[in-house]
């Protein structure tokens, strides 16, 4: 058998799953926190909301194992065969988040350390220590033991590894797990000093022993120690999600195995994890207070989407209303949660999930929103919830099927680690906000975009924007370079190929890599006073710049645009260099507003010979997936869009020619005639 055969096995098990019941829908379950009589009752509601997934057992270790090697897996076998009698999927999850806590109290070193050494206490949540081989081996018994039980049940369909993996340690046990990751990447001492400069204020080791995690310290750290620990810490959560996962891959080699992902999470480099999972999950809690929120949606959808390599994915968890851990929580309307739920399924997922299925009545959560409120199934959540599984169901022609993007953002979670290190130039260039910026134009128009890491095969794409890419390798700026050279459009960003992998700044005029194929270079770069500088640019027409700006010299490209202050008069701040096959290479190195950037932006993708598929109004997003047509109106008021082609709607089922209009909060799945 080929070593990948399981693997495939598993993704292809997810894709069936979704080809027999359509597309998934469901949520968190968590049975435990009721008496046995409600559970009959909770099965017969999802079943009649439509609901064909729940994730169990994601914080159940204190009922499974209440006391050391005591089991008590009768409430489970319970529950699931309640779930499987009415044909619902089950997500089963190993309950390493949060573990009981007679384990605390017997191991105290089985408990996470922060930066300033104080250990974790037990009483909330994710109190573990990642590195633990107590911790470790204890998870490891559980999952055994689950496995071992479900491994033939019919309710198991997926299993969910621990929960929303983003835990720091900086303990002992840490420390030495650090060291032997270092050994591992540099060999020896002389190459660890070298990489993270420490001829620098004295830093030099000369003996392992005194190599420690950045933990609380006078003043500025290291950056590469920072760096490295970042790179460590999200290595060891994947190590911890690993042991797992190996374990249920021997006892089911079909079933796919998937954690929850938190979007752009600042802790974990999701692109270095992405092999690990058979099916990539999200959880996605949209701020209703943002007014960015739809553009970051889908941006973060996008993410996800690449992450698989376009395979489809699973939302795994959002709020029906309002959730509980922000300062001030604002509910959302049925509305938006269901052109949300439609977004997520317009940019590929599969899977539409929310955290949780009831709500709790004690607990830390108690006020997070859910798919059954505490006033219960007579309400206008409730209804809003069954409605959603209607529309869901309506929807089954896409399941399974892909977005085909010709436009590629640029990221990497190295640089954006290295680009917010303290002691930068400026803490405004965050590489998540610039993504965004670039990212809104596009989306606004309707053009597909995918995200990719810098050394991604980039050959389908004719656009890709880098929006500030602090750290790359040689290897990847040639891979970034090469697409000009091939005919395609390449616009970078500011504050770009400043450092190489160690962190360490290039040498020479920058963007160092790229001064060749970018016909620009600077010497400086200059953070802005509040005021902003002014552009003048023909092209674009002018506009106020602010945080950023560089000082260039045009060594071979076209300057579109120069500044007309702020110390830089006359230099360039957008340029362009033509190559002779037709493709061109563009460096814009400020930040615009977004007017003035969503030019540009359309002006490169329009260079790319990129076109969306309608004219959208504002407010209104259109993706195509397969073969339909998404229209999503985020707004309050409705907004007409011209069909190219006659259309009929998947959702609301009325066949359309020339003009549709979109009520407010609406979204319509258009199934084009004669494309
Ligand atoms: C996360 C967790 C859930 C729950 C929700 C609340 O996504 O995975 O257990 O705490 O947040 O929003
Ligand atoms: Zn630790």
């Amino acid at each position: 058998m080929h070593p990948d055969t399981p693997r495939r096995n598993a993704r292809n098990a997810f894709s069936t799953l979704v080809r027999e019941r359509g597309l998934l829908y469901g949520g968190d379950y968590n049975p435990e926190q009721w008496p046995a009589e409600v559970w009959p009752e909770d099965v017969a509601l999802m079943s009649a909301a439509g609901v064909n997934l729940v994730t169990v057992g994601v914080f159940s270790w204190g009922r499974l194992e209440p006391q050391p090697g005591e089991w008590n897996l009768g409430w489970l076998d319970q529950v699931l065969d309640l779930l499987a009698a009415a044909g619902i999927a089950v997500d089963l999850a190993t309950p390493s988040a949060s573990a009981p806590p007679w384990l605390a109290v017997d191991h105290p070193e089985t408990s996470a350390v922060n930066q300033d050494g104080v250990r974790m206490s037990h009483g909330s949540r994710n109190h573990f220590c990642p590195t633990s081989p107590v911790y470790r081996e204890h998870v490891l018994r559980i999952v055994r033991v689950l496995a071992e039980r479900y491994a033939d049940h019919p309710a198991l369909a997926m299993w969910h590894v621990g929960n929303e993996f983003g835990q720091v340690c900086y303990c002992d046990l840490c420390a030495d797990a650090f060291r032997a990751w270092l050994q591992r990447r540099y060999g020896g001492l002389d190459e660890l000093n070298r990489a993270w400069g420490t001829a620098f204020w004295s830093q030099h080791h000369g003996r392992w022993s005194e190599v420690i995690p950045p933990r609380r310290a006078p003043y500025l750290h290291n950056p590469t120690q920072e760096l490295d620990y970042r790179r460590f810490a999200s290595d060891q959560l994947r190590d911890l999600y690993r042991v797992q996962a190996e374990l249920l891959r021997d006892a089911t080699p079909a079933v796919p195995v998937t954690t929850n992902f938190m979007g752009f999470f600042p802790l974990v480099d999701y692109q270095s994890w992405t092999d690990d999972l058979d099916v990539v999950a999200d959880d996605w809690y949209a701020d209703p207070a943002d007014p960015r929120s739809p553009a970051r949606a889908a941006l973060t959808h996008d993410l996800m989407r690449s992450l698989g390599d376009g395979r489809p994915w699973v939302l795994m968890e959002q709020a029906t209303s309002a959730v509980n851990w922000r300062p001030h929580n604002l509910p959302r309307s049925a509305g938006t949660m269901l052109v949300d739920s439609v977004r997520a399924v317009a940019h590929g997922a599969d899977a539409i999930c929310y955290f949780q299925w009831r709500a709790s009545l004690a607990g830390a959560e108690r006020f997070h929103s859910a798919m059954l409120p505490h006033a219960g199934p007579d309400t206008d959540l409730h209804r809003a919830v069954i409605e959603q599984g209607d529309v869901l169901r309506r929807l089954r022609p896409v399941a399974g099927t892909r977005v085909e993007a010709r436009a590629a953002l640029v990221f990497d979670w190295s640089s954006w680690w290295a680009g917010r290190a303290p002691g930068s130039p400026s803490d405004r260039m965050d590489a998540v906000d610039r993504l965004l910026d670039a990212y809104e134009p596009l989306w606004r128009a309707g053009v597909a975009v995918d995200v990719v890491p810098p050394g991604a095969d980039l050959d389908g794409y004719s656009l890709v924007v880098v929006p500030g890419l602090y750290l790359v390798s040689d290897q990847d700026a040639a891979n970034l370079a090469r697409v000009p050279e091939r005919g395609g459009v390449l616009l970078v960003g500011p504050f770009s190929a400043v450092a190489d992998p160690d962190a360490h700044i290039r040498a020479g005029r920058f963007p160092g890599p790229w001064t060749e194929v970018l016909g620009v270079s600077g010497e400086q770069h200059r953070p802005l006073p509040e005021v902003g500088v002014e552009v003048r640019s023909e092209l674009i027409g002018d506009f106020t710049a602010h945080t950023w700006s560089e000082l260039l010299r045009a060594d071979d490209a076209d300057v579109l645009a120069r500044y007309a202050g702020a110390g830089l008069a006359g230099r360039p701040a957008l340029t362009r260099r033509t190559h002779p096959g037709g493709g061109s290479a563009w460096y814009l190195s400020t930040v615009p507003p977004a007017d003035a950037l969503n030019r540009i932006v359309l002006a490169a993708a329009e260079a790319a010979g990129l076109r969306a598929p309608v004219d959208c109004p504002p407010e209104v997003e259109a993706i195509r997936r397969g073969d339909v047509l998404f229209l999503l109106n985020h707004g309050t008021r409705p907004r007409t869009v011209r069909l190219p082609y006659p259309a009929t709607d998947l959702i609301g089922g009325t066949r359309t020619t020339g003009d549709l209009v979109l009520p407010a909060e609406s979204a319509a799945a258009m199934i084009e005639e004669d494309r």
